[in-house]
C-alpha cells in the first residue's frame, strides 16, 4: 500500500549549485519515502490526506556529512595547535584505541549519533576505529536512531603505534565479518576504509580493493591533505605516479563509488583521474584550518566538473554542525580568491548545494526535493521576530550562518520522522 506524507511550508533546495529553488507556502507530497511533487494547491487526488502544516517555517533537505570520524568525537577542539601527523600521534590514536571497550564505544557513539541528528545531519560517511567490535556498536546505534550512513571499520597495518595497528589478516577478517553482517541493511551500510596510504601495506590495500570489488562496496579514505603526508606517501610508494595512483592501482579509486577526504594539493594528472573515475571529494574546511593543512582550490575543482561534498571531519574539524561547514567553505573560498582572483568565491547556494545534493550523490538520489529523491528533510523554525521581514533566501542564509540545533524542529529520513 502507498504511504503518503504531505507537508506544507516554505520549501527551499538546490537542484543546481548556482540557484536556490524557492516555493513559498507550497505542498510537498512524499510517497513511500520519495518526493512525488511540489504544488501551490493540493491536487484533488490528495484532498483526503492529512497535511502536516508547518506554516511559515522553512523545509530544506537534511545535511549530508561526507567525512567524519565517530571515534574522534570526544576529542573535538583538542590538540588544535598541531599539524596533521603530530596531531594523530599525540591525540587521536590513543583515543581510537579505547573503542575496543564496547561500553565506552556505546556511550560515545550514542552521544555522537544524537548530536549528528540534532544538528540536522541525516546522512553521513563515517570512519569508526580499527576495533571490529566497536564498529559493530556504531552500526547498531545508527540503525536504532534511524539515520542514513556508510560506516567503515578503519584499516591500518603499519606506521602507527603498536597498540593500534592490526595484522593484515585481522584487519581483513574484521572488515569482512562486518560486511557480511551489515551489507543488506537499508540505511546503515558498510564502506571500505583504509585510513590513508601511509598506514596501509600494499598487501592490505590489495585485499581491501578485492573486498570492494567482490561485494560492490564503496570506498573512503584520505587524499593529499598535508604536505608532509604527501612527501611521506612518495617515499613509501615510489612506484606510484602520485598519491591518487596509490589507491587507483589497488581498485580503491573509483572502481566502486569512492569518497576521498581533502584532496587539497592534487596535481593535473590526479585531477584528471578523480574526474575520469568519478571520485567524490569531501571538502572539510574547518579541519583544513585547524590542523593547518591548507586551502582546497574549490572553485578550480568545480570548474573542472569534479563532484564535491562537505565534511565536518570531526575531530580535525571541531563542530559537528554542517551549517558551520557551509559557512566556513564560503569564508575559506574568499580567502583563497584574495591570492587567486581568477577564482570566484563560493556563493551560499553553492555551499548549501555541496552540503546537500553534492554529498548526497554518494547515497543515490538524496539531498534535493526533485521528484524521486529520498525525502530527507529538516523543518527550520527561525526567529519569529524577524522572519516576516526577510525573503526566504535571506532567511535560509541567516539560519546557515547563525542558526543551530535549536532551530530544527523536525527531521525526516526517507519520509520517516526521526530524532524526536
Ligand atoms: N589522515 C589520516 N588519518 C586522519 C584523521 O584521522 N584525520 C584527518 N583529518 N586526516 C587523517
Ligand atoms: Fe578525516
Amino acid at each position: 500500500m502507498e504511504k503518503i506524507l504531505i507537508l506544507k511550508g516554505n520549501i527551499l533546495f538546490t537542484k543546481i549549485p548556482e540557484r536556490l529553488e524557492v516555493y513559498q507556502h507550497h505542498y510537498l507530497v512524499v510517497i513511500n519515502g520519495k518526493v512525488a511533487g511540489i504544488y501551490p494547491v493540493l491536487p484533488p487526488k490528495y484532498e483526503n490526506c492529512p497535511v502536516e502544516d508547518y506554516g511559515d517555517r522553512l523545509i530544506i533537505p537534511g545535511f549530508v556529512d561526507l567525512h567524519l570520524h565517530a571515534a574522534q568525537f570526544p576529542q573535538c577542539g583538542m590538540g588544535m595547535t598541531k599539524q596533521l601527523l603530530q596531531w594523530l600521534n599525540d591525540y587521536t590514536f590513543d583515543l581510537e584505541k579505547q573503542f575496543q571497550d564496547e561500553n565506552f564505544a556505546r556511550e560515545v557513539y550514542q552521544r555522537f549519533a544524537d548530536q549528528l541528528i540534532a544538528h540536522g545531519t541525516l546522512r553521513a560517511c563515517i570512519f569508526a576505529s580499527t576495533s571490529t567490535k566497536g564498529t559493530e556498536v556504531l552500526f547498531d546505534v545508527l540503525k536504532e536512531k534511524g539515520i542514513g550512513a556508510y560506516v567503515g571499520k578503519v584499516n591500518m597495518d603499519r606506521n602507527a603505534p603498536d597498540f593500534i595497528i592490526e595484522t593484515t589478516e585481522d584487519s581483513i577478517a574484521g572488515t569482512e565479518y562486518l560486511i557480511e553482517k551489515y551489507r543488506h541493511e537499508r540505511l546503515v551500510k558498510p564502506i571500505i576504509t583504509p585510513r590513508f596510504a601511509p598506514t596501509s601495506s600494499r598487501e592490505l590495500l590489495e585485499q581491501l580493493g578485492g573486498l570492494a570489488l567482490k561485494y560492490h562496496l564503496p570506498v573512503q579514505s584520505h587524499l593529499s591533505e598535508n604536505r608532509d603526508e604527501i612527501n611521506w606517501v612518495r617515499q613509501l610508494f615510489p612506484e606510484a605516479r602520485n598519491y591518487a595512483d596509490v589507491y587507483h592501482r589497488y581498485a580503491l579509486f573509483g572502481q566502486t563509488p569512492t569518497v576521498m577526504a581533502h584532496g587539497i594539493y592534487l596535481d593535473r594528472e590526479e585531477i584528471d583521474l578523480v574526474k575520469r573515475n568519478g571520485v567524490i571529494l569531501a571538502h572539510c574546511p574547518d579541519s583544513n584550518l585547524n590542523v593547518q593543512s591548507g586551502i582546497m582550490p574549490l572553485r578550480k575543482y568545480l570548474n573542472e566538473g569534479l563532484t564535491l561534498g562537505l565534511g565536518s571531519d570531526i575531530a580535525g574539524g571541531h563542530k559537528i554542525a554542517l551549517n558551520e561547514a557551509v559557512v566556513r567553505a564560503v569564508q575559506l573560498s574568499k580567502l583563497f580568491s584574495l591570492d587567486h582572483p581568477e577564482y570566484q568565491p563560493l556563493s551560499v547556494p553553492e555551499a548549501f548545494y555541496l552540503a546537500t545534493k553534492g554529498g548526497g550523490a554518494l547515497f543515490g538520489r538524496t539531498g534535493s526535493f526533485e521528484e524521486g529523491y529520498a525525502f530527507d528533510a529538516l523543518v527550520i523554525e527561525d526567529d519569529s521576530l524577524t522572519a516576516g521581514r526577510y525573503c526566504l533566501a535571506d532567511r535560509l542564509e541567516r539560519f546557515l550562518y547563525i542558526g543551530d540545533d535549536r532551530n530544527i524542529c523536525a527531521r525526516f529520513v526517507e519520509g520517516e520522522k526521526i530524532g524526536d
